[in-house]
């Protein structure tokens, strides 16, 4: 399941402790590493947060989401919780105070002395994305880049940059400072099992790859939806939309892994050279392309059974006239020898009516239909590689049903991946932390992958920015965005699978 590397003893420093991420996610996945027993004997994890507090107060505040977000787990290991507690730090540091950070310097370098740790260090980035510059630079201008005594690397959030310019400004500015063997572009999708089984079922069997191409695909969906709306993250929501916060990054990097051509070898580098051709080869939708080929979607006030949720403009942090995209469905290409005009459907929207992600690939009809006249239904030979939830491969074609006649009825052979679990499946950030801990960084994103997908969604950005005759479609909470988006499918009869949780 995890790296079998040796990991050396190591400090993981958060930026951002105190916000959002830290406590739902990045404090709890270390938690279970710990109680996992995947940490090394000297690791400590120090806190760098813009608020005062001692080293008593901070412990609290970590046990209190350790708490709040693993409430079984802590329950079930309360003597290792007071254990690992221990092993947590607190530092104030202001982020834009270029001071503070040698006041980080000496504080660590006193920590790592008094408990005989190695140098070497983690910076978490889980700080807004307009930080991490001016971070990057004040960890290098008390040399905490360097790697003389213990190796350091730096974990840097999505966004990585706003824009295809701003991403490489932002490239250069942390290779300054840092190699690109010290910059871990974290895209926890990735990090999901279920995204890495996606390899296996292609690369591990032989009966999946050879229909895997353009002469038997008809087509292929990819679906992020979400139950929740952007709630209290109006204020970097509003700056971003869909297309920067789920398609840019996780829904590209998932169509990279579903299309890719199988790597010689399986080591990060030959992963990432298959991967980031697949979206070098994404075909750029021109600004006068985009009103066909995407389509985008608020979400409006909406009374659902006795709840009324805001709509995205009421939201906090959201300008009252926004037009922030909460949807976004595009039709994409892949231009090369294996996917030359199969149809890649990708969409992600917030407040719809299920929490799903899935890759559904669509098998094309079988050359002659013998049945065409005695069954209603077309066939519907389907591969649905299930992300979330009930994670798993399922795979959908015509059965005949008992009795007179060829009547037939799509039936479903279904595997699901708890079953093959002996243990439960790791959360995507215990896997990357672990990674980055031993330095293995095949399921982070590469600086050309990250440019590669921004050079897609730019002009797409850029034409809703400079047009205002590309709509913004309004859907209704708990719907499956606007029907508009149907219409990426053309004159047919097709249209957006509508999965159940
Ligand atoms: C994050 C986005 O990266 O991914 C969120 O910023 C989104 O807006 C989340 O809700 C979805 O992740 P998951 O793992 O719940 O599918």
């Amino acid at each position: 399941m995890f790296s079998k590397k040796k990991i050396e003893d190591q400090v993981l420093v958060i930026f951002g402790s105190n916000g959002d991420l830290a406590r739902r996610k990045l404090l709890p996945a270390i938690f279970q590493l710990y109680t996992g027993g995947f940490l090394p004997s000297k690791f400590i994890v120090t806190g760098a947060g813009s608020q005062e507090k001692d080293e008593a107060a901070y412990r609290n505040d970590v046990e209190t989401a350790i708490r709040e977000f693993l409430p079984k787990e802590a329950a079930a290991h309360a003597d290792e919780l007071s254990e690992f507690l221990k092993q947590v730090y607190y530092k104030k540091v202001h982020n834009q105070t270029r001071s503070d950070f040698e006041g980080l310097r000496d504080y660590l370098y006193e920590l790592t002395d008094r408990l005989e740790i190695h140098r070497n260090i983690i910076y978490y980035f889980s700080i807004p994305p307009f930080l991490y510059e001016t971070v990057a630079a004040n960890l290098v201008e008390y040399g905490l880049n360097r790697e003389e005594e213990g190796w350091k690397r730096i974990i840097v959030e999505k966004p990585f940059g706003y824009s295809y310019d701003t991403a490489i400004e932002l490239d250069k500015k942390l290779h300054s400072g840092f190699n690109e063997d010290q910059i871990y572009r974290i895209d926890h999708y990735l990090g999901k099992e279920t995204v890495q089984n996606i390899m296996v079922t292609r690369f591990y069997n032989g009966f999946f790859e050879p229909i895997w191409n353009r002469k038997y695909i008809d087509r292929v969906e990819i679906t992020a939806a979400e139950k929740i709306g952007v709630g209290g993250r109006g204020g970097y929501y509003d700056d971003s939309g869909a297309m920067r916060d789920m398609i840019q990054n996780h829904l590209l990097q998932v169509l990279a892994v579903v299309a890719m051509e199988p790597p010689a070898i399986f080591d990060s580098d030959s992963i990432r050279n298959e991967t980031v051709k697949v979206l070098q080869a994404l075909r750029p939708i021109k600004g006068s392309e985009v009103a066909q080929q995407v389509v985008r979607g608020q979400y409006i006030a909406t009374q659902v059974g006795d709840k009324m949720h805001p709509g995205y403009r009421q939201e906090q942090g959201v300008a009252p006239n926004s037009k922030t995209e909460t949807y976004v469905a595009i039709k994409a290409f892949i231009d090369n020898w294996r996917w030359g005009d199969v149809p890649f459907y990708i969409r992600t929207g917030k407040h719809l009516p299920a929490r799903v992600t899935e890759v559904v690939i669509h098998l094309k009809h079988a050359p002659h239909q013998l049945f065409k006249q005695l069954c209603l239904t077309q066939p519907n030979n389907m591969i649905i590689l299930r992300i979330h939830p009930d994670a798993g491969v399922a795979i959908d074609f015509g059965m005949k049903i008992p009795g007179a006649g060829y009547k037939v009825h799509n039936v479903e052979m279904a595997f699901k991946y708890a079953d093959l679990a002996e243990a439960k499946i790791p959360e995507a950030y215990e896997r990357l932390l672990l990674d980055c801990m031993v330095g293995d960084s095949t399921l982070y994103a590469r600086a050309d992958a990250v440019k590669a997908s921004w050079k897609f969604v730019d002009p797409i950005i850029q034409a809703w920015k400079i047009n205002p005759d590309i709509p913004l479609y309004f859907y209704e909470c708990n719907t499956w965005g606007p029907h508009e988006a149907n219409h990426l499918f053309g004159d047919s009869y097709l249209k957006w699978r509508e999965p159940g949780e």
